[in-house]
């Protein structure tokens, strides 16, 4: 276990929830899966995900199921041939469903769009047919840079529809990060817009594009256009020979387009994530066992009647889950949905509310730290509106606390709606762990079990399953049909970060710390390695220690996640200051907060910087940030037996005491 993990730690918080909501019966019976799901999976679990499968239209069936015999590196579906975009919109005008709404649009300055299952169609195909005629073809990376709107979605489904790969970078990733993303995967196109709305101000995208690509010397950038969605209305440069405008490339295309057949294992994007080190990962999913487990999850988890209910994700389109359960999994099964650009606040703390009034909205997924913030704000709000339309409230990206969960359930569902609380990772690609809506008595905090087809355990540091009541690591025993099928241009790394630590057993490891209850209930525990959850976002320490020495007053810099009342955890960090800047004062913190925004997002900002003269360190050099973690939760410091200057940390708390304790946070 590293330095910074003790999964244990927080066993002992644990309440002993006694707490238990099964779905009325009413539910439970027009419920899409019942028990007897669970019963078939353990049967015959590859029989299950074949019937899982089946629910997709492919073009060829597979031969077989699963091929794991060049483990770690998993193939399912193997021989079938398919199209994840006809999947999510063809095949659903071709069953007479074309006037069914696909997308409710909602701009953050009140602008709608309302795009039926034809129209979309019409959409991605003319863009699939720019894309061509831009030279992108069968496994091309583009990268997708763009805020929550209809272009974001017909993007992703026109590169998928040409076998092309895309890379969808959260937009509110600095210049540096798109460069990173772009060299990384060696992208040909990148698709912004002039820039997007937050908080009722335009916010630019463009330039930070054209800031990321400046970085590349000479010649050496890989992109060759740059397609810009108008939105902002704010002032850009075009690049001649370079930049379109989407309305011109795009609008005068032919609405039809004939649609290729992918082997099933041909990739359908990267998606770049945190890991322990500086470097993002970028994670690779593939066609077929992906869009089997995103649809199938989303029919079971949230028991989606895609006929009656109208279905609300919050996530952006820049993380896995609006890959997953905005794009992919909805898609695939026919949903209407609402997507929403802005943010929950603007134009007043009513809105998330008001939309799920005026949509009808059935389902809703969000993320604890939404709950938490709502929270804050009062029930106020939320009264104000008729939220009686909720049927199933889901939750996702960090552990729900229970009286988050109470709260959802309480406030959000009337007291009638089951929440799930969903666990799982950009890596595993779909929902791992959760309770069934129609099934599970639920828990309050608990994730639950495992999903039928899925196979996960909570095991100790050699690998044993911990009994009923015991904590430890959350594994994966069986290859799934969505997990990633690798890093890009990493294999290394990919076996390593996941497979190494259980080599033997052939496990998973999800780097969560997890503990079973006594009834074998799943309670998720937060990340056992160095890397943050920040509002659901994974950032890694590494990263943001790695930001702030890049600044040239910073000779050092130990980053930690302190536990926070909205937010999960936020960013700490302390930092020893070169020989001139060494007493900068609030000016230099600032600065480096400022910078570390830019570095890599606004979203990595940390919330405190804490000059110090040392760091903790052991003997051999690696920097306690347990310690780190007892100062920034303001908590006695602990044992510091290991250190290699044992004053250390009383140098640290007594300058912390000097200068007020939190002299820099905001
Ligand atoms: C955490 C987001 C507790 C976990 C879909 C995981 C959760 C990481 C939950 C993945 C949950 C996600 N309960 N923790 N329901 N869901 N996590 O890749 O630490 O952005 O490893 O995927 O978020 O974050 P990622």
């Amino acid at each position: 276990m590293s330095e910074s993990s003790d999964p244990q730690s927080g066993l002992s918080n644990l309440l002993h929830e006694e707490r238990r909501f099964p779905p009325s019966e009413e539910f439970a019976a027009a419920a899409n899966y019942s028990e007897q799901a669970y019963e078939e999976a353990a049967a015959d679990r590859l029989a299950f995900w074949e019937t899982q499968a089946r629910r997709l239209d492919w073009e060829t069936e597979w031969s077989q199921v699963l091929d794991w015999s060049g483990a770690p590196f998993a193939k399912w579906f193997i021989g079938g041939r398919l199209n994840a975009a006809v999947n999510c919109v063809d095949r659903h005008v071709e069953a007479g469903r074309g006037e069914k709404v696909a997308l409710h649009f909602e701009g953050e300055p009140g602008d709608t769009r309302t795009i039926s299952y034809a129209e979309l169609q019409r959409l991605v195909c003319q863009a699939a047919n720019a894309l061509t005629e831009l030279g992108i073809g069968k496994g091309d990376r583009v990268a997708i840079y763009l805020p929550m709107l209809v272009e974001a979605v017909v993007s992703m489904l026109a590169c998928a529809r040409i076998g092309a790969i895309h890379s969808v970078i959260f937009g509110g990733f600095s210049a540096q990060a798109i460069y990173d993303r772009v060299l990384d995967a060696d992208a040909t196109l990148v698709i912004t817009a002039d820039g997007g709305y937050r908080r009722s101000s335009v916010f630019p995208l463009k330039p930070v594009v054209d800031e990321a690509l400046a970085k590349f010397e000479g010649d050496t950038s890989p992109v060759r256009h740059v397609l810009v969605v108008k939105r902002g209305g704010n002032d850009i440069e075009m690049t001649e020979g370079r930049d379109l405008w989407w309305d011109e490339a795009v609008a005068r295309q032919p609405e039809q387009h004939q649609p290729e057949f992918f082997d099933s294992e041909t990739p359908l994007y990267i998606l770049y994530t945190s890991g322990t080190t500086g470097k993002p990962k970028g994670i690779l999913h593939t066609t077929g066992g992906y869009l089997t487990q995103t649809a199938y999850t989303h029919h079971a988890a949230f028991d989606l009647h895609a006929d009656t209910d109208i279905y609300w994700c919050t996530a952006d389109i820049g993380w896995v889950t609006g890959h997953s359960y905005i794009v992919y999994g909805p898609l695939a099964n026919g949903a209407t949905q609402v997507i929403y650009e802005g943010t929950p606040d603007t134009p007043h703390k009513g809105r998330f509310w008001e939309l799920i009034e005026k949509y009808r909205v059935t389902i809703l997924y969000t993320a604890p730290t939404a709950i938490r913030t709502f929270m804050k704000w009062g029930e106020e709000f939320p009264s104000k509106f008729d939220l009686s339309s909720l049927r199933v409230l889901g939750s996702v990206g960090e552990p729900i606390n229970p009286e988050a969960w109470m709260w959802y359930r309480r406030v959000i569902g009337g007291d009638r709606a089951p929440v799930v609380d969903t666990w799982w990772q950009t890596e595993t690609g779909a929902i791992m762990i959760s309770p069934l809506p129609g099934v599970t008595a639920a828990k309050p905090g608990s994730a639950m079990r495992a999903l039928p087809g899925v196979e996960a355990d909570v095991v100790d540091d050699q690998g044993q399953p911990v009994p009923n009541g015991g904590g430890g690591l959350l594994v994966l025993t069986q290859p799934w049909p969505s997990m990633l099928r690798g890093i890009w241009g990493d294999d290394d790394r990919y076996r390593d970060t996941y497979w190494s630590r259980f080599a033997e057993q052939g496990y998973y490891f999800a780097g969560d710390g997890a503990k079973k209850d006594d009834d074998g209930d799943l309670w998720l525990l937060g990340r056992v390695d160095d890397v943050m959850n920040i509002s659901g976002h994974r950032i890694s320490t590494t990263e943001v220690e790695s930001a702030l020495v890049s600044h040239p007053s910073v000779a050092e810099a130990a980053v930690v996640g302190a536990t926070d009342p909205t937010t999960g955890q936020a960013i700490v960090a302390f930092v020893i200051l070169r020989g001139s800047a060494a007493d900068g004062g609030a000016e230099m913190v600032t600065e480096l907060r400022n910078h570390v925004a830019k570095e890599i997002g606004a979203i990595a900002k940390p919330r405190q910087i804490l000059v110090v003269a040392e760091l903790p360190k052991t003997r051999s050099g690696k920097i306690m940030r347990r310690l780190l973690r007892d100062v920034a939760e303001h908590r006695s410091i602990g044992d510091v037996t290991t250190l290699a200057d044992s004053t250390v940390m009383d140098l640290i708390s007594e300058g912390l005491a000097a200068k007020g304790g939190k002299a820099a946070e905001d």
